[in-house]
């Protein structure tokens, strides 16, 4: 069938009325059928770390990856390209044709809520794990949906991003002032260039904000100019949730569908614009077409269509899933060599408030319900038996920002574990949402029903919305049974008013005029908490009432039938705790200390306001460190934090979100089944004011609603190495259990013309005991150059595996990337005639070896 699909043949057959429903989706996550042109619906999902399937709310449980910047990290572009196969199957389980990912936007800081996404801040790392990941996925028939085009590196003002002007400007031409196009192009457009050319993703997302004045959904120059005409993308172009904010403009501009629907941009604002002449059938065509192209692929795909969602779970699977989590994991320090823990440990102390939870994903659209997940306690406790050592366990302090979900200890009326919700049209009696209603009373018949596994419910979606109306009345019960006795903190957020009873009393009140926060991509309210003294194995019964009416009149940017979110833990003995904690450390062979951020503070809808570990973390690391020297710091981030202990530690991991295996792959590193070998895709600051964007990041940079980019060029290690800044730790850093000789540093010469290709090849020993694997890096320097140029950039790696005592001759091959910068005044990027540095490392500021290349002729060129 999809051989015969010819997108002309099918044009001609859809009437024009099918065309403009097209450009616009149907509810969250599909397109418009068009029976008359034989077109089932296409299903879209998010990505990137996993495919969530069709629902946010009640989804079916799906196999969560490491998240991006830990895949960045592994530098291994066979691992990405693997990850994106098997998201790719994944898809097919869960009837999905084009997957919402990857993330490349790079992190022009450590706040940003969804650095967690984006491989690398190194635009070459970051485009080329994403182009294997791409590859991996589209090689199973499923769409890659590059995303967010361009330059949606912050969260603050996120709703209000229409008036968010994001002005990027190089530093360094000296002519304050003028917006300068270089560092668009050369840090932040990079990575979506090096993608395309290596993998042609099938669909782009735009992003939210503006670029230098202009939204990116309806901007000419980035999706005519550049996209469409300098790089020759033909894919598909999908607007971000609610990010088209024009009609025609965004139309002739490129933007091919509207997301999600119902619409709000076209539909009959087209019908209009055609009665004036403002759109023509052939600007409608134009932008069909397009979008049969992603037709032809879900064709093409086998994906079913309208089917239900599954999961998959094989061992193979769970063999990639803890292979991947193993190797984003990048040991930083090992200074008395601690790891890999042998044989003769007979004492571990798990400390820490990452150990026990697994930390999966980051938060937002990243995160999915998972098949299952292994946490860092039951992982090391796996491990430790094997060598018959003993584990102990204490969390040390809690590092929440909002309460911890109850997912796992609630049970609904009939037993069944989960919660039970009841959905009304109109208010069921008249006290429904009163602070003293009559709870037993007898009210209205509901509409519709549904168990839920969680306490929390984002409804935008997963609702039946031909039974329950856009604005409604939810009742969520279920019976809690704490494991510990004592005073307890609950908390609850809502997308719309309502309350919290335990065991029929009031707890929590957000019936009246609730404060608004940043819950349910910032249509909830901020979390309430109370405390309330509870008896491990006793039952209570929670109900909560809600309406989302306050909201919808308040109106909501998308439809949604509300939100909940019901949160809880004892609260914690503060110093008690981690003295406590402190004397389990002492009375152990090793103490492992498992600290770190989760989806509460990093996620998409808000940054970070700072990068300091929660709460009493640093308290924590002091304590146990002081307690017991042998400490294994592991910290669990997506995106760097502040380790203000970092000299008095010997031994530091840094792991990431891991997946579903995070627990498992996490052991393999600390019990030596498996060889570090991920190296930083990120610098990690000493402090938040090192990093390059720090004065104009976020609301600090926010000057008459532009955000100035005012560090051009010099993101991450570049803003580092040209301020002669020293990291904590520094980008490309990481250790393994053996060491390495690099040797024989060679490069062939660079042949004439304006698209040479030239290799650099040198030699690399294991001269450890061990096996191991190496990831050579290779940096490129212009100390030439007409325009100031970062002391040096990546430009191209290669990761080796090599047995104990093997050398290897490892050649990475370059072109004209590595020599090019982009001259705005000649638009177009120049590689200038003259002598290159060349560095080979075993990090940014780990150079083993040192070279040079000459290339004879300067030149320019345009294109990918
Ligand atoms: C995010 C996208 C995501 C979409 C659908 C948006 O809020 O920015 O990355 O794919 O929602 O969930």
């Amino acid at each position: 069938m999809a051989a015969e699909f010819d997108v002309e043949a099918t044009l001609a057959k859809i009437p024009l009325p099918d065309k403009i429903k097209l450009l616009s989706g149907v509810g969250w996550w599909n397109t418009h059928a068009v029976p008359a042109a034989g077109l089932q619906s296409l299903r879209m999902s998010d990505g990137p770390n996993g495919v969530r399937g069709s629902q946010f709310f009640n989804g079916v449980p799906s196999s969560c990856f490491p998240s991006s910047t830990g895949l960045g990290s592994s530098f291994d572009v066979d691992l990405a390209l693997r990850v994106g196969e098997a998201l790719g199957v994944e898809s097919h389980a869960k009837g999905c044709h084009v997957l919402l990912a990857p993330t490349v936007n790079t992190q022009r800081s450590p706040l940003g809520g969804r650095s967690f996404e984006s491989f690398a801040e190194d635009p070459h790392l970051n485009g080329t794990i994403a182009a294997a990941y791409i590859n991996g996925l589209q090689s199973k028939g499923v769409a890659a949906t590059i995303k967010h085009f361009v330059a949606n590196d912050q969260e603050f003002q996120r709703y209000r991003v229409s008036l968010l002007l994001v002005c990027v400007r190089g530093s360094t031409e000296g002519r304050v002032g003028e917006v300068s196009e270089r560092a668009l192009r050369e840090i932040y457009l990079k990575p979506f260039q090096i993608a395309i050319k290596n993998s042609n993703p099938w669909a782009l997302m735009t992003a939210y904000n503006r670029v230098n004045g202009l939204h990116v959904s309806e901007n000419p120059r980035l999706l005519v100019d550049i996209l469409r005409g300098e790089w020759g993308y033909q894919g598909t172009i999908i607007s971000d949730w609610i990010g088209v904010y024009s009609t025609a403009e965004s139309i002739k501009a490129g933007l091919d569908i509207e997301m999600p629907g119902p619409t709000v941009m076209r539909g009959k604002a087209v019908e209009r614009l055609m009665i004036a002449e403002k759109l023509f059938t052939s600007d409608i065509d134009e932008r069909v077409r397009k979008i049969l192209v992603l037709y032809k692929h879900a064709l093409d795909s086998g994906v079913p269509f309208d089917a239900p969602e599954g999961s998959i779970d094989t061992p193979e699977l769970r063999q990639l899933l803890r292979t991947a989590a193993a190797d984003a994991t990048v040991l930083l320090k090992n200074d008395k060599q601690i790891l890999p823990l042998k044989t003769g440990i007979k004492k571990i102390a798990v400390i820490g408030p990452n150990a026990k939870r697994a930390m999966t994903s980051g938060g937002g659209s990243a995160q999915l319900r998972s098949t299952y997940a292994v946490t860092p306690f039951e992982g090391i406790t796996a491990a430790a038996n094997e060598i018959g050592a003993e584990v102990t366990y204490h969390i040390g302090t809690p590092s929440h920002n909002t309460l911890p979900l109850l997912d796992g200890s609630i049970r609904q009326g009939n037993g069944e574990p989960g919660a039970y919700m009841q959905f009304w049209n109109e208010s069921p009696s008249e006290d429904f949402l009163s602070t003293s209603p009559h709870l037993h009373a007898k009210i209205s018949e509901h509409v519709w029903d549904v168990p839920t596994h969680s306490t929390n419910c984002f409804l935008a979606d997963g609702v039946d919305d031909t039974k329950v109306n856009e604005v409604c009345y939810i009742r969520y019960t279920t019976k809690f049974t704490p494991d510990e006795t004592g005073s307890w903190e609950l908390g609850l957020s809502v997308a719309g008013a309502g309350n919290l009873f335990v065991d029929s009393k009031l707890l929590i009140d957000l019936s009246t005029d609730p404060e608004q926060g940043e819950s349910f991509f910032g249509l909830g309210t901020i979390e309430k908490r109370e405390v309330i003294d509870l008896e491990a194995g006793k039952t209570y019964d929670f109900e909560i009432r809600i309406s989302n009416a306050s909201f919808v009149s308040r109106g909501s940017p998308f439809s949604c039938r509300g939100g909940i979110r019901l949160g809880g833990c004892r609260k914690s003995g503060g110093a008690r705790d981690i003295e406590e904690a402190s004397k389990l450390a002492a009375e152990s062979d090793v103490a492992i200390l498992v600290i770190g951020l989760n989806h509460d503070w990093e996620s998409e809808g808000f940054d970070r306001q700072n990068i300091d570990l929660p709460r009493l973390t640093n308290n924590l690391v002091a304590a146990v460190l002081k307690a017991n020297p042998n400490t294994v710091i592991v910290n669990q981030t997506g995106a760097p934090v502040a380790m203000p202990w970092a000299d008095s530690a010997s031994t530091i991991l840094q792991a990431f979100y891991g997946g579903n295996e995070l627990g498992n792959g996490l052991a393999d590193v600390l019990f030596g089944k498996v060889n570090p070998s991920g190296k930083l895709s990120l610098t990690f600051p000493k402090r938040l004011e090192d990093s390059p964007s720090f004065p104009s990041y976020g609301d600090r940079g926010q000057e008459l609603g532009k955000i100035l980019y005012n560090e051009g060029i010099f993101v991450g290690y570049r803003g580092f190495e040209i301020r002669k800044l020293e990291p904590l730790f520094a980008f490309g850093h990481g250790l393994s259990y053996t060491t390495f000789e690099y040797s024989g540093l060679q490069t062939s010469a660079i042949p004439a013309g304006n698209d040479p290709k030239f290799a650099v090849t040198f030699t690399i020993k294991n001269t450890g005991s061990v096996s191991g694997r190496e990831v050579a890096q290779v940096y490129i320097a212009d100390p030439q150059s007409s325009l100031p140029r970062p002391l040096k950039e990546l430009k191209g790696f290669n990761k080796v595996a090599l047995e104990a005592g093997e050398s290897k001759v490892v050649s990475v091959e370059l072109d004209r990337e590595a020599l090019s910068f982009y001259d705005d005044r000649r638009a177009a990027w120049v590689a200038e005639a003259g002598k290159f540095d060349v560095f080979v490392g075993a990090s940014s500021t780990d150079i083993k070896l040192t070279g040079e290349v000459e290339l004879e002729k300067s030149f320019t060129w345009k294109g990918l």
